[in-house]
């Protein structure tokens, strides 16, 4: 139990977010692939990406990491080797799907398993276009563990039933795997960063439209990676700063995506001071600034075609939502019923706790602005992004809040509560 006390102040001067997740997970395993040495710095050192490199280090990858520092000697796909026990992702749902798609094309068998949450996941969603392309995957229910007989994979076109980027890059990765060109086709625009950090490692990608197409058995060399800041980490101080009378932050070297920043996009919608400005590319991520102040909000709605590039946000939109004038639907979410919890009940249910009129709606959440929030425990049902919006709620609860865990934190923030007291303390 962690007791988070309310100041009430706003939240000034400048911040700064450890390294993308995303993008992190895709380093080691772009790494693992090559050939030659590749060298990564602000790694994001958290518990999800650290699955990645231990199931790496398992299958045989000589990966060491040094605080945000990681060096990979690479020797190429064909000297992966089988692992002796089963993989294990923790609650990494991004390292269980994108290295289903690499294990699929190796010549042994390989078991992962996963934490509770994790093994509550679906894993139809990569299983299906993983059995299409020749993988044989047994699974109870379509959940962990997943036993992956690797095999000779075959290309395919796949057009993607949900927008989601962890089964795109899936694919993608199996696609590496085989002899041919896989097609992947997307409905709505989800995270592309396979696809943008290929090319660094010397792959080629097509992308027309929404149509990605990757060449099998594409020889891959070591590379130099700077990763940017975590949107989504930065995505806590930015609803922070919104809500918070007195507030003005600015947000150095993170990552600005086009397809990750939707949160940004609909908070302009509603009327929030913000601003972000692209100073440089790393690769082809472009990484800049976010200025935020506090802002009077109103109601916006939202587009499905939108939902992707703020999924993992959608915990804070539904916080900043209790602040504005009128009431927000937050529609076209069913996919965060899959998410570390089943994201609309545990968004709903910490908003509720909070004092906070709002309820499950079909495809997603009802939330009426111009709460009072009011200080109280909150269950984060071991789910990080649910626990860091409630520490962002303490801004403006009258209050403290009692959080039931935090250690779930170090999933993708392992210096989250820090930089909170830092903030909280003008420090
Ligand atoms: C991720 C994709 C998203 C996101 C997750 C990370 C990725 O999941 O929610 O936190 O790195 O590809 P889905 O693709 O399943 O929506």
């Amino acid at each position: 139990m962690k007791i988070i006390k309310t100041i009430n102040q706003g939240l000034t001067g400048k911040i700064k977010v450890p390294g993308d997740k995303s993008i992190s997970h895709r380093s080691i395993m772009l790494g693992a692939l090559a050939d030659g040495d590749t060298y990564i710095t602000n790694f994001l050192d958290s518990e999800d990406c650290m699955r990645t490199v231990e199931a790496f280090k398992a299958l045989g990858s000589d990966i060491k990491v040094a605080g945000s520092i990681v060096e990979i000697k690479g020797k190429g796909v064909k000297e992966l080797k089988k692992p002796s026990g089963p993989l294990n992702m923790g609650n990494s749902g991004t390292t269980a799907r994108l290295l289903s798609g690499i294990l699929s094309g190796l010549p042994f068998n390989a078991t992962i398993i996963g934490d509770d949450s994790l093994s509550n996941r679906p894993m139809d969603r990569i299983i299906e276009p993983l059995n299409q392309m020749g993988a044989t995957i047994e699974s109870k229910n379509n959940r962990l563990p997943m036993t992956i007989h690797g095999d000779q994979l075959h290309p395919i076109e796949y057009k993607l039933p949900i927008d989601s980027a962890q089964v795109k890059s899936a694919v993608l990765l199996a696609g590496l795997l085989t002899s041919g060109h896989t097609t992947v086709i997307e409905n709505n625009e989800t995270r592309d960063h396979t696809e943008r950090m290929l090319p660094l490692f010397g792959g080629k990608v097509n992308r027309e439209n929404k149509r990605i197409s990757i060449k099998g058995n594409q020889h891959l060399h070591g590379a130099k990676i700077k990763i940017p800041g975590d949107i989504s980490s930065a995505s806590f101080w930015i609803a922070g700063a919104v809500i918070t009378p007195g507030s003005d932050i600015t947000i150095s070297d993170v990552g600005l995506n086009p397809t990750r920043i939707g949160f940004i996009n609909v908070l302009k919608r509603m009327n929030a001071n913000i601003s972000m400005k692209v100073t440089r590319y790393e690769g082809d991520e472009p990484i800049g600034n976010i200025h935020v102040q506090y802002s009077q909000l109103q109601s916006t709605t939202i587009e499905e075609q939108e939902v992707a590039s703020f999924i993992d946000e959608v915990p804070l939109l539904a916080l900043v939502a209790t602040q504005i004038n009128g009431s927000v639907k937050i529609e076209h979410i069913e996919e965060l019923k899959y998410k570390e919890s089943n994201r609309i009940q545990t968004t709903v249910q910490a908003l509720n706790a909070l004092n906070v009129n709002a309820k499950e709606i079909e495809n997603g959440i009802l939330i009426e602005g111009q709460s009072k929030l009011i200080g109280n425990e909150i269950q984060t049902y071991g789910d990080h992004r649910i626990a860091m919006m409630a520490c962002v709620a303490s801004f403006i609860s009258e209050g403290d809040i009692i959080l039931d865990d935090t250690d779930c934190i170090n999933i993708s923030y392992p210096n989250f509560l820090d930089e909170l007291h830092r903030i909280n303390n003008n420090l």
